[in-house]
């Protein structure tokens, strides 16, 4: 299976991160990263975090090392809850969106203070909640017009 390494945002990240793109049907089911580093730099309950293949785990990526995606999370109230899951148009359909949800997750369990991991999704984006559920995510408490709530059926105890 595919693996990733995930990097903090800086300035030589900086850029790249932000010309990353969705396909222009996909551009309801995510804010521009843009928007997310904004949020993440007010918010310090945020971590958006860059993704890119495992190969570069131990170096630093070189120009032969596109970045694929972008992922961010909230930590909040013993939640951990994915607010972001970007893999660029052109990365997309390789393993990189479920090999990123696998190393968040592996994350945030090792986190004495979660309790809970969710997301939300909107109603028609199907390919995603299709990568949730595969990954043990179930029906969560919180649905509203435009989408829905998931957790992971996991129990930290
Ligand atoms: C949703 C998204 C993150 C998935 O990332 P990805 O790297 O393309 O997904 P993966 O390659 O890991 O594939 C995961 C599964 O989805 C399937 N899949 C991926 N793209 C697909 C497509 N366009 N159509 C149908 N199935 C697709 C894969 O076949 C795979 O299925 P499998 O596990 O049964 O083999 C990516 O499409 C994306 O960034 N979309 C736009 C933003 C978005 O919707 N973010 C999620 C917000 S909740």
């Amino acid at each position: 299976m595919k693996k990733v390494t995930l990097r903090q945002i800086n300035k030589t990240n900086f850029s790249e991160c932000i010309k990353l793109k969705v396909a222009p049907n996909q551009e309801n089911f995510v804010a521009p990263n843009l928007f997310s580093l904004a949020q993440a730099k007010a918010n310090p309950l945020l971590f958006p975090f860059v993704v890119y293949d495992d190969k570069i785990r131990g170096f630093e990526p070189t120009e032969n090392d596109p970045m694929v995606g972008f992922v961010m999370y909230q930590i909040m109230d013993g939640v951990g809850f994915v607010t972001r899951l970007l893999i660029g148009e052109k990365f997309q359909n390789q393993g990189y969106g479920k090999a990123t949800m696998v190393e968040v997750i592996r994350r945030l369990k090792m986190m004495p203070e979660i309790e809970y991991i969710g997301t939300s999704v909107a109603k028609e984006n199907k390919v995603a909640e299709k990568l949730y559920r595969d990954l043990g995510f179930i029906d969560g408490d919180k649905l509203d017009e435009r989408e829905f709530y998931l957790k992971l059926n996991w129990d930290p105890k």
